[in-house]
């Protein structure tokens, strides 16, 4: 007996928590369903639909006729053109708080419907936002907010004709701590013709004059902002293939060559084909050649990389003599940019039979064939 009551009551208190969800569920479902209702002629505002999903998804209260009334092909249409997110990193560039937004529908009567934020810059520009938060906008739909940029005409007229810059509108929803976003994905053109650039259907006036919705925090107040994106024109570089060179050859000569105490020597810098040039030797050779050969570096004064091809020579007093290895390519030696290590063997070099070093001195010459040349280009 005992046990069967207790059943009996789970039961009731279970029919109980049952119908007080039913209740829960019906009150959630007009909560919802007026401003849907009240907006049903919006319809084309995906967002609000969109919204309200994410909305009741999270509190647990999605009914399925509701659902299954929002057709899937306005998710679709919306994607291609407009995207709209949820976000927790506040507005790169502008952010505006209002104390109360009846108070800033008042504000806006004796200036077209709009509210225009100080000037602010972003992107090199100066901007301002602007907000239409009632029914006396320009054109279209008064049941929306508005939002637009605009750019600083002077900017314009002293800088460039045109600004390309990705918008993206924002809002402030308190109930998540997240941000509203709007955004076109293509970036926008701004110019002499076209100096603002805004989404008239931003959000529902109806978010921010009743409560519930997230919109309005402490109270009355709201907040919206901007993130503007100047896309700059790109750097960029004109590469060019040089040959016929102007002072092709740089000649170098190393006196008092036995008295060297130095691991290298690096020339004073040449002109050569408009660039400039710095030759450097290690006498008793570097890397795999220390020790056995001469190696010769071409370096460019400026650090400059790319294709050089060059002819290294050791200079003999028989011209028909001279040691000449040819180079090609991009640097070969990280610090040294082009060049040969084993140039001569150090035998030959220093035999002064063999005519290499006369009056101890020895005499170099790279002649450049040519080169590769970048312009780089940035704005
Ligand atoms: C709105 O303006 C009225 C009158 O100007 C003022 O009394 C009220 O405090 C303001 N409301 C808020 C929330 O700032
Ligand atoms: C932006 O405004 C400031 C202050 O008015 C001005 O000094 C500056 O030159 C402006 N910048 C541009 C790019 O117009
Ligand atoms: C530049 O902007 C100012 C202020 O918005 C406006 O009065 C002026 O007509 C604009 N000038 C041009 C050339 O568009």
């Amino acid at each position: 007996m005992f046990t069967e009551e207790k059943k009996k009551n789970t039961n009731y208190g279970s029919v109980f928590v049952y119908c007080f969800s039913c209740f829960v569920l019906v009150v959630g479902v007009v909560r919802f369903a007026k401003p849907y209702y009240n907006l049903q002629n919006l319809m084309e505002t995906e967002a609000v639909i969109e919204e309200r999903l994410l909305d009741m998804g999270k509190s647990g209260l999605l009914p399925c006729e509701l659902r299954s009334s929002v057709p899937a092909r306005n998710h679709h249409k919306l994607s291609q053109t407009v995207s709209e997110e949820t976000r927790t990193r506040p507005p790169l560039s502008y952010c505006m708080q209002f104390e109360s937004f009846s108070n800033l529908t008042n504000m806006v009567k004796n200036n077209g419907g709009k509210y225009e934020s100080r000037p602010f810059s972003a992107g090199g520009y100066n901007w301002t936002l602007l907000i239409y938060p009632n029914a006396n906008k320009p054109e279209g739909k008064n049941s929306y907010i508005s939002l637009y940029v605009k750019i600083d005409n002077s900017s314009l007229i002293t800088y460039q004709n045109e600004v390309y810059a990705w918008i993206k509108f924002l809002t402030y929803k308190s109930d998540k701590d997240t941000y509203y976003e709007f955004h076109a994905t293509e970036a926008q053109r701004f110019h002499l013709f076209k100096q603002q650039y805004g989404v008239l259907e931003f959000r529902p006036i109806g978010y921010y004059t009743t409560t519930g919705y997230g919109y309005l925090f402490n109270g009355e107040q709201c907040a919206f902002g901007v993130d503007i994106v100047v896309s700059k024109p790109s750097a960029w570089e004109d590469a060019s293939y040089e040959e016929n060179i102007r002072d092709p050859i740089l000649e170098w000569r190393i006196t008092k060559f036995s008295a060297g105490d130095q691991v290298s020597y690096t020339s004073d810098t040449f002109s050569s084909g408009g660039r400039n040039w710095i030759l450097k030797v290690y006498p008793n050779g570097v890397g795999s050649a220390t020790g056995n050969s001469l190696s010769l570096y071409l370096l460019s004064a400026s650090n400059q990389k790319g294709y050089v091809k060059a002819k290294f020579r050791v200079i003999n007093q028989t011209p028909a003599n001279n040691v000449e290895k040819q180079v090609e390519g991009w640097p070969n030696a990280q610090e040294n940019g082009w060049g040969v290590d084993k140039l001569i063997p150090l035998a030959d070099l220093k035999d002064t039979s063999k005519g290499f070093l006369v009056k101890d001195t020895v005499r170099f010459e790279v002649e450049i064939l040519a080169f590769s040349r970048t312009d780089s280009i940035s704005n």
